[in-house]
């Protein structure tokens, strides 16, 4: 046996279970718990029992019937269900004393966003948001180096071909647009690059294009284009900041997945043990979720503050 095993102390991987069997829980949520260490796939629950039974299947995993059943068997719930959906799920899982994985966005709007932090603050539990970049080594790099730079403004980006066709062009995302969707991720990049966001200018259209002009709390701005209806490939996730000093510039795509997944599954078992204090924990969730409904309000024309 190897030194470094030898001295490694044995840990056993938490058990978490899976709600839900969609696109994003079969090819990120029950490979990356599955696949250890830190983590083991405990269960899966679905509404649809055919979709929990083959995913479940796939990974050697117990297919459970309801997801109390599911709560039974983890430390860990893993949600990947809509935004109208997750908050019901999220409330019921802290109560039961259960660290929380979550989806961004957290809801489909500020009040089930905040029930689920106050659900999670009174139970004491801890939760990770799978903010997806923020877990890749570059975006890490980018961001600290960020903090240091003196920055007078940005310009972001997420382009993506999503909503033309495939598995994410359906359901809620063509109902409410690519502001919900994506917007969490690329205004958490921003709202961390260039400080917290307090308030928004913008225009377009959630289902085609979307310009936002923000205000950052040391006075920079930044300019911030979503959309899911740009044909092409690869998508695009980048920001880049400006200042005296230059330019600092991150292609968020340009982390290894596999990676980041391996990042966020060790730091989901850290967060059981210790009960919380992640960066990208629901508190975060719901600041997202904040200046995604200030975005939205300002598409009707005027410029809106972000809400504390
Ligand atoms: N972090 C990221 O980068 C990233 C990327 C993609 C997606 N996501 C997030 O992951 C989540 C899942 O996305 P998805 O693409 O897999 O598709 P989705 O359509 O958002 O979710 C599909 C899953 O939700 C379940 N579901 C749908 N309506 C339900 C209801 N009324 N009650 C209970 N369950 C319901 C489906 O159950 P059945 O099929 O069993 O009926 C299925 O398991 C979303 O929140 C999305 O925002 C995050």
């Amino acid at each position: 046996m190897a030194p470094d095993l030898l001295l490694r102390p044995a840990v056993a991987p938490v058990p978490v279970g899976l709600a839900g069997a969609g696109p994003w829980a079969r090819a990120v949520h029950a490979p990356t718990l599955a696949a250890g260490p830190e983590t083991r796939l405990a269960g899966v629950w679905s509404r649809t029992t055919a979709r929990a039974d083959a995913l479940a299947r796939a990974h050697d995993a117990p297919s459970l019937a309801s997801f109390d059943a599911l709560l039974e068997v983890c430390d860990a719930v893993a949600l990947a269900v809509p935004p109208a959906v997750q908050p019901e799920l999220a409330v019921r899982a802290a109560r039961a004393g259960k660290t929380l994985l979550l989806e961004k966005p957290l809801a489909p709007d500020v009040d089930g966003a905040r029930r689920v932090v106050d659900a999670i603050d009174e139970a004491g539990v801890g939760s990770v948001v799978l903010l997806t970049y923020r877990f890749a080594d570059v975006v890490r790099d980018f961001l600290a180096a960020a903090d240091t730079f003196d920055a007078t403004g940005g310009r972001a980006c997420f382009l993506s071909s999503a909503f033309l066709s495939g598995d994410f062009a359906a359901g809620w995302r063509l109902e409410q647009g690519a502001l919900l969707d994506v917007g969490p991720h690329i205004l958490d990049l921003v709202d961390v690059a260039l400080g917290p966001v307090v308030a928004v200018q913008a225009g377009g259209d959630p289902l085609g294009w979307v310009g936002l002009l923000l205000e950052h709390e040391r006075g920079a701005r930044s300019e911030v284009t979503i959309s899911c209806t740009a044909g092409i490939d690869p998508s695009r996730t980048e920001v880049e900041l400006f200042g005296p000093g230059g330019t600092l510039f991150v292609d968020a795509r340009s982390g290894a997945r596999a990676r980041s997944f391996a990042t966020l599954r060790r730091e989901l078992a850290e967060t059981v043990q210790s009960g919380g204090g992640h960066p990208c924990d629901a508190r975060r969730g719901l600041h997202l979720q904040r200046l995604v409904d200030a975005a939205h309000r300002a598409l009707g024309g005027t410029r809106v503050e972000v809400s504390t």
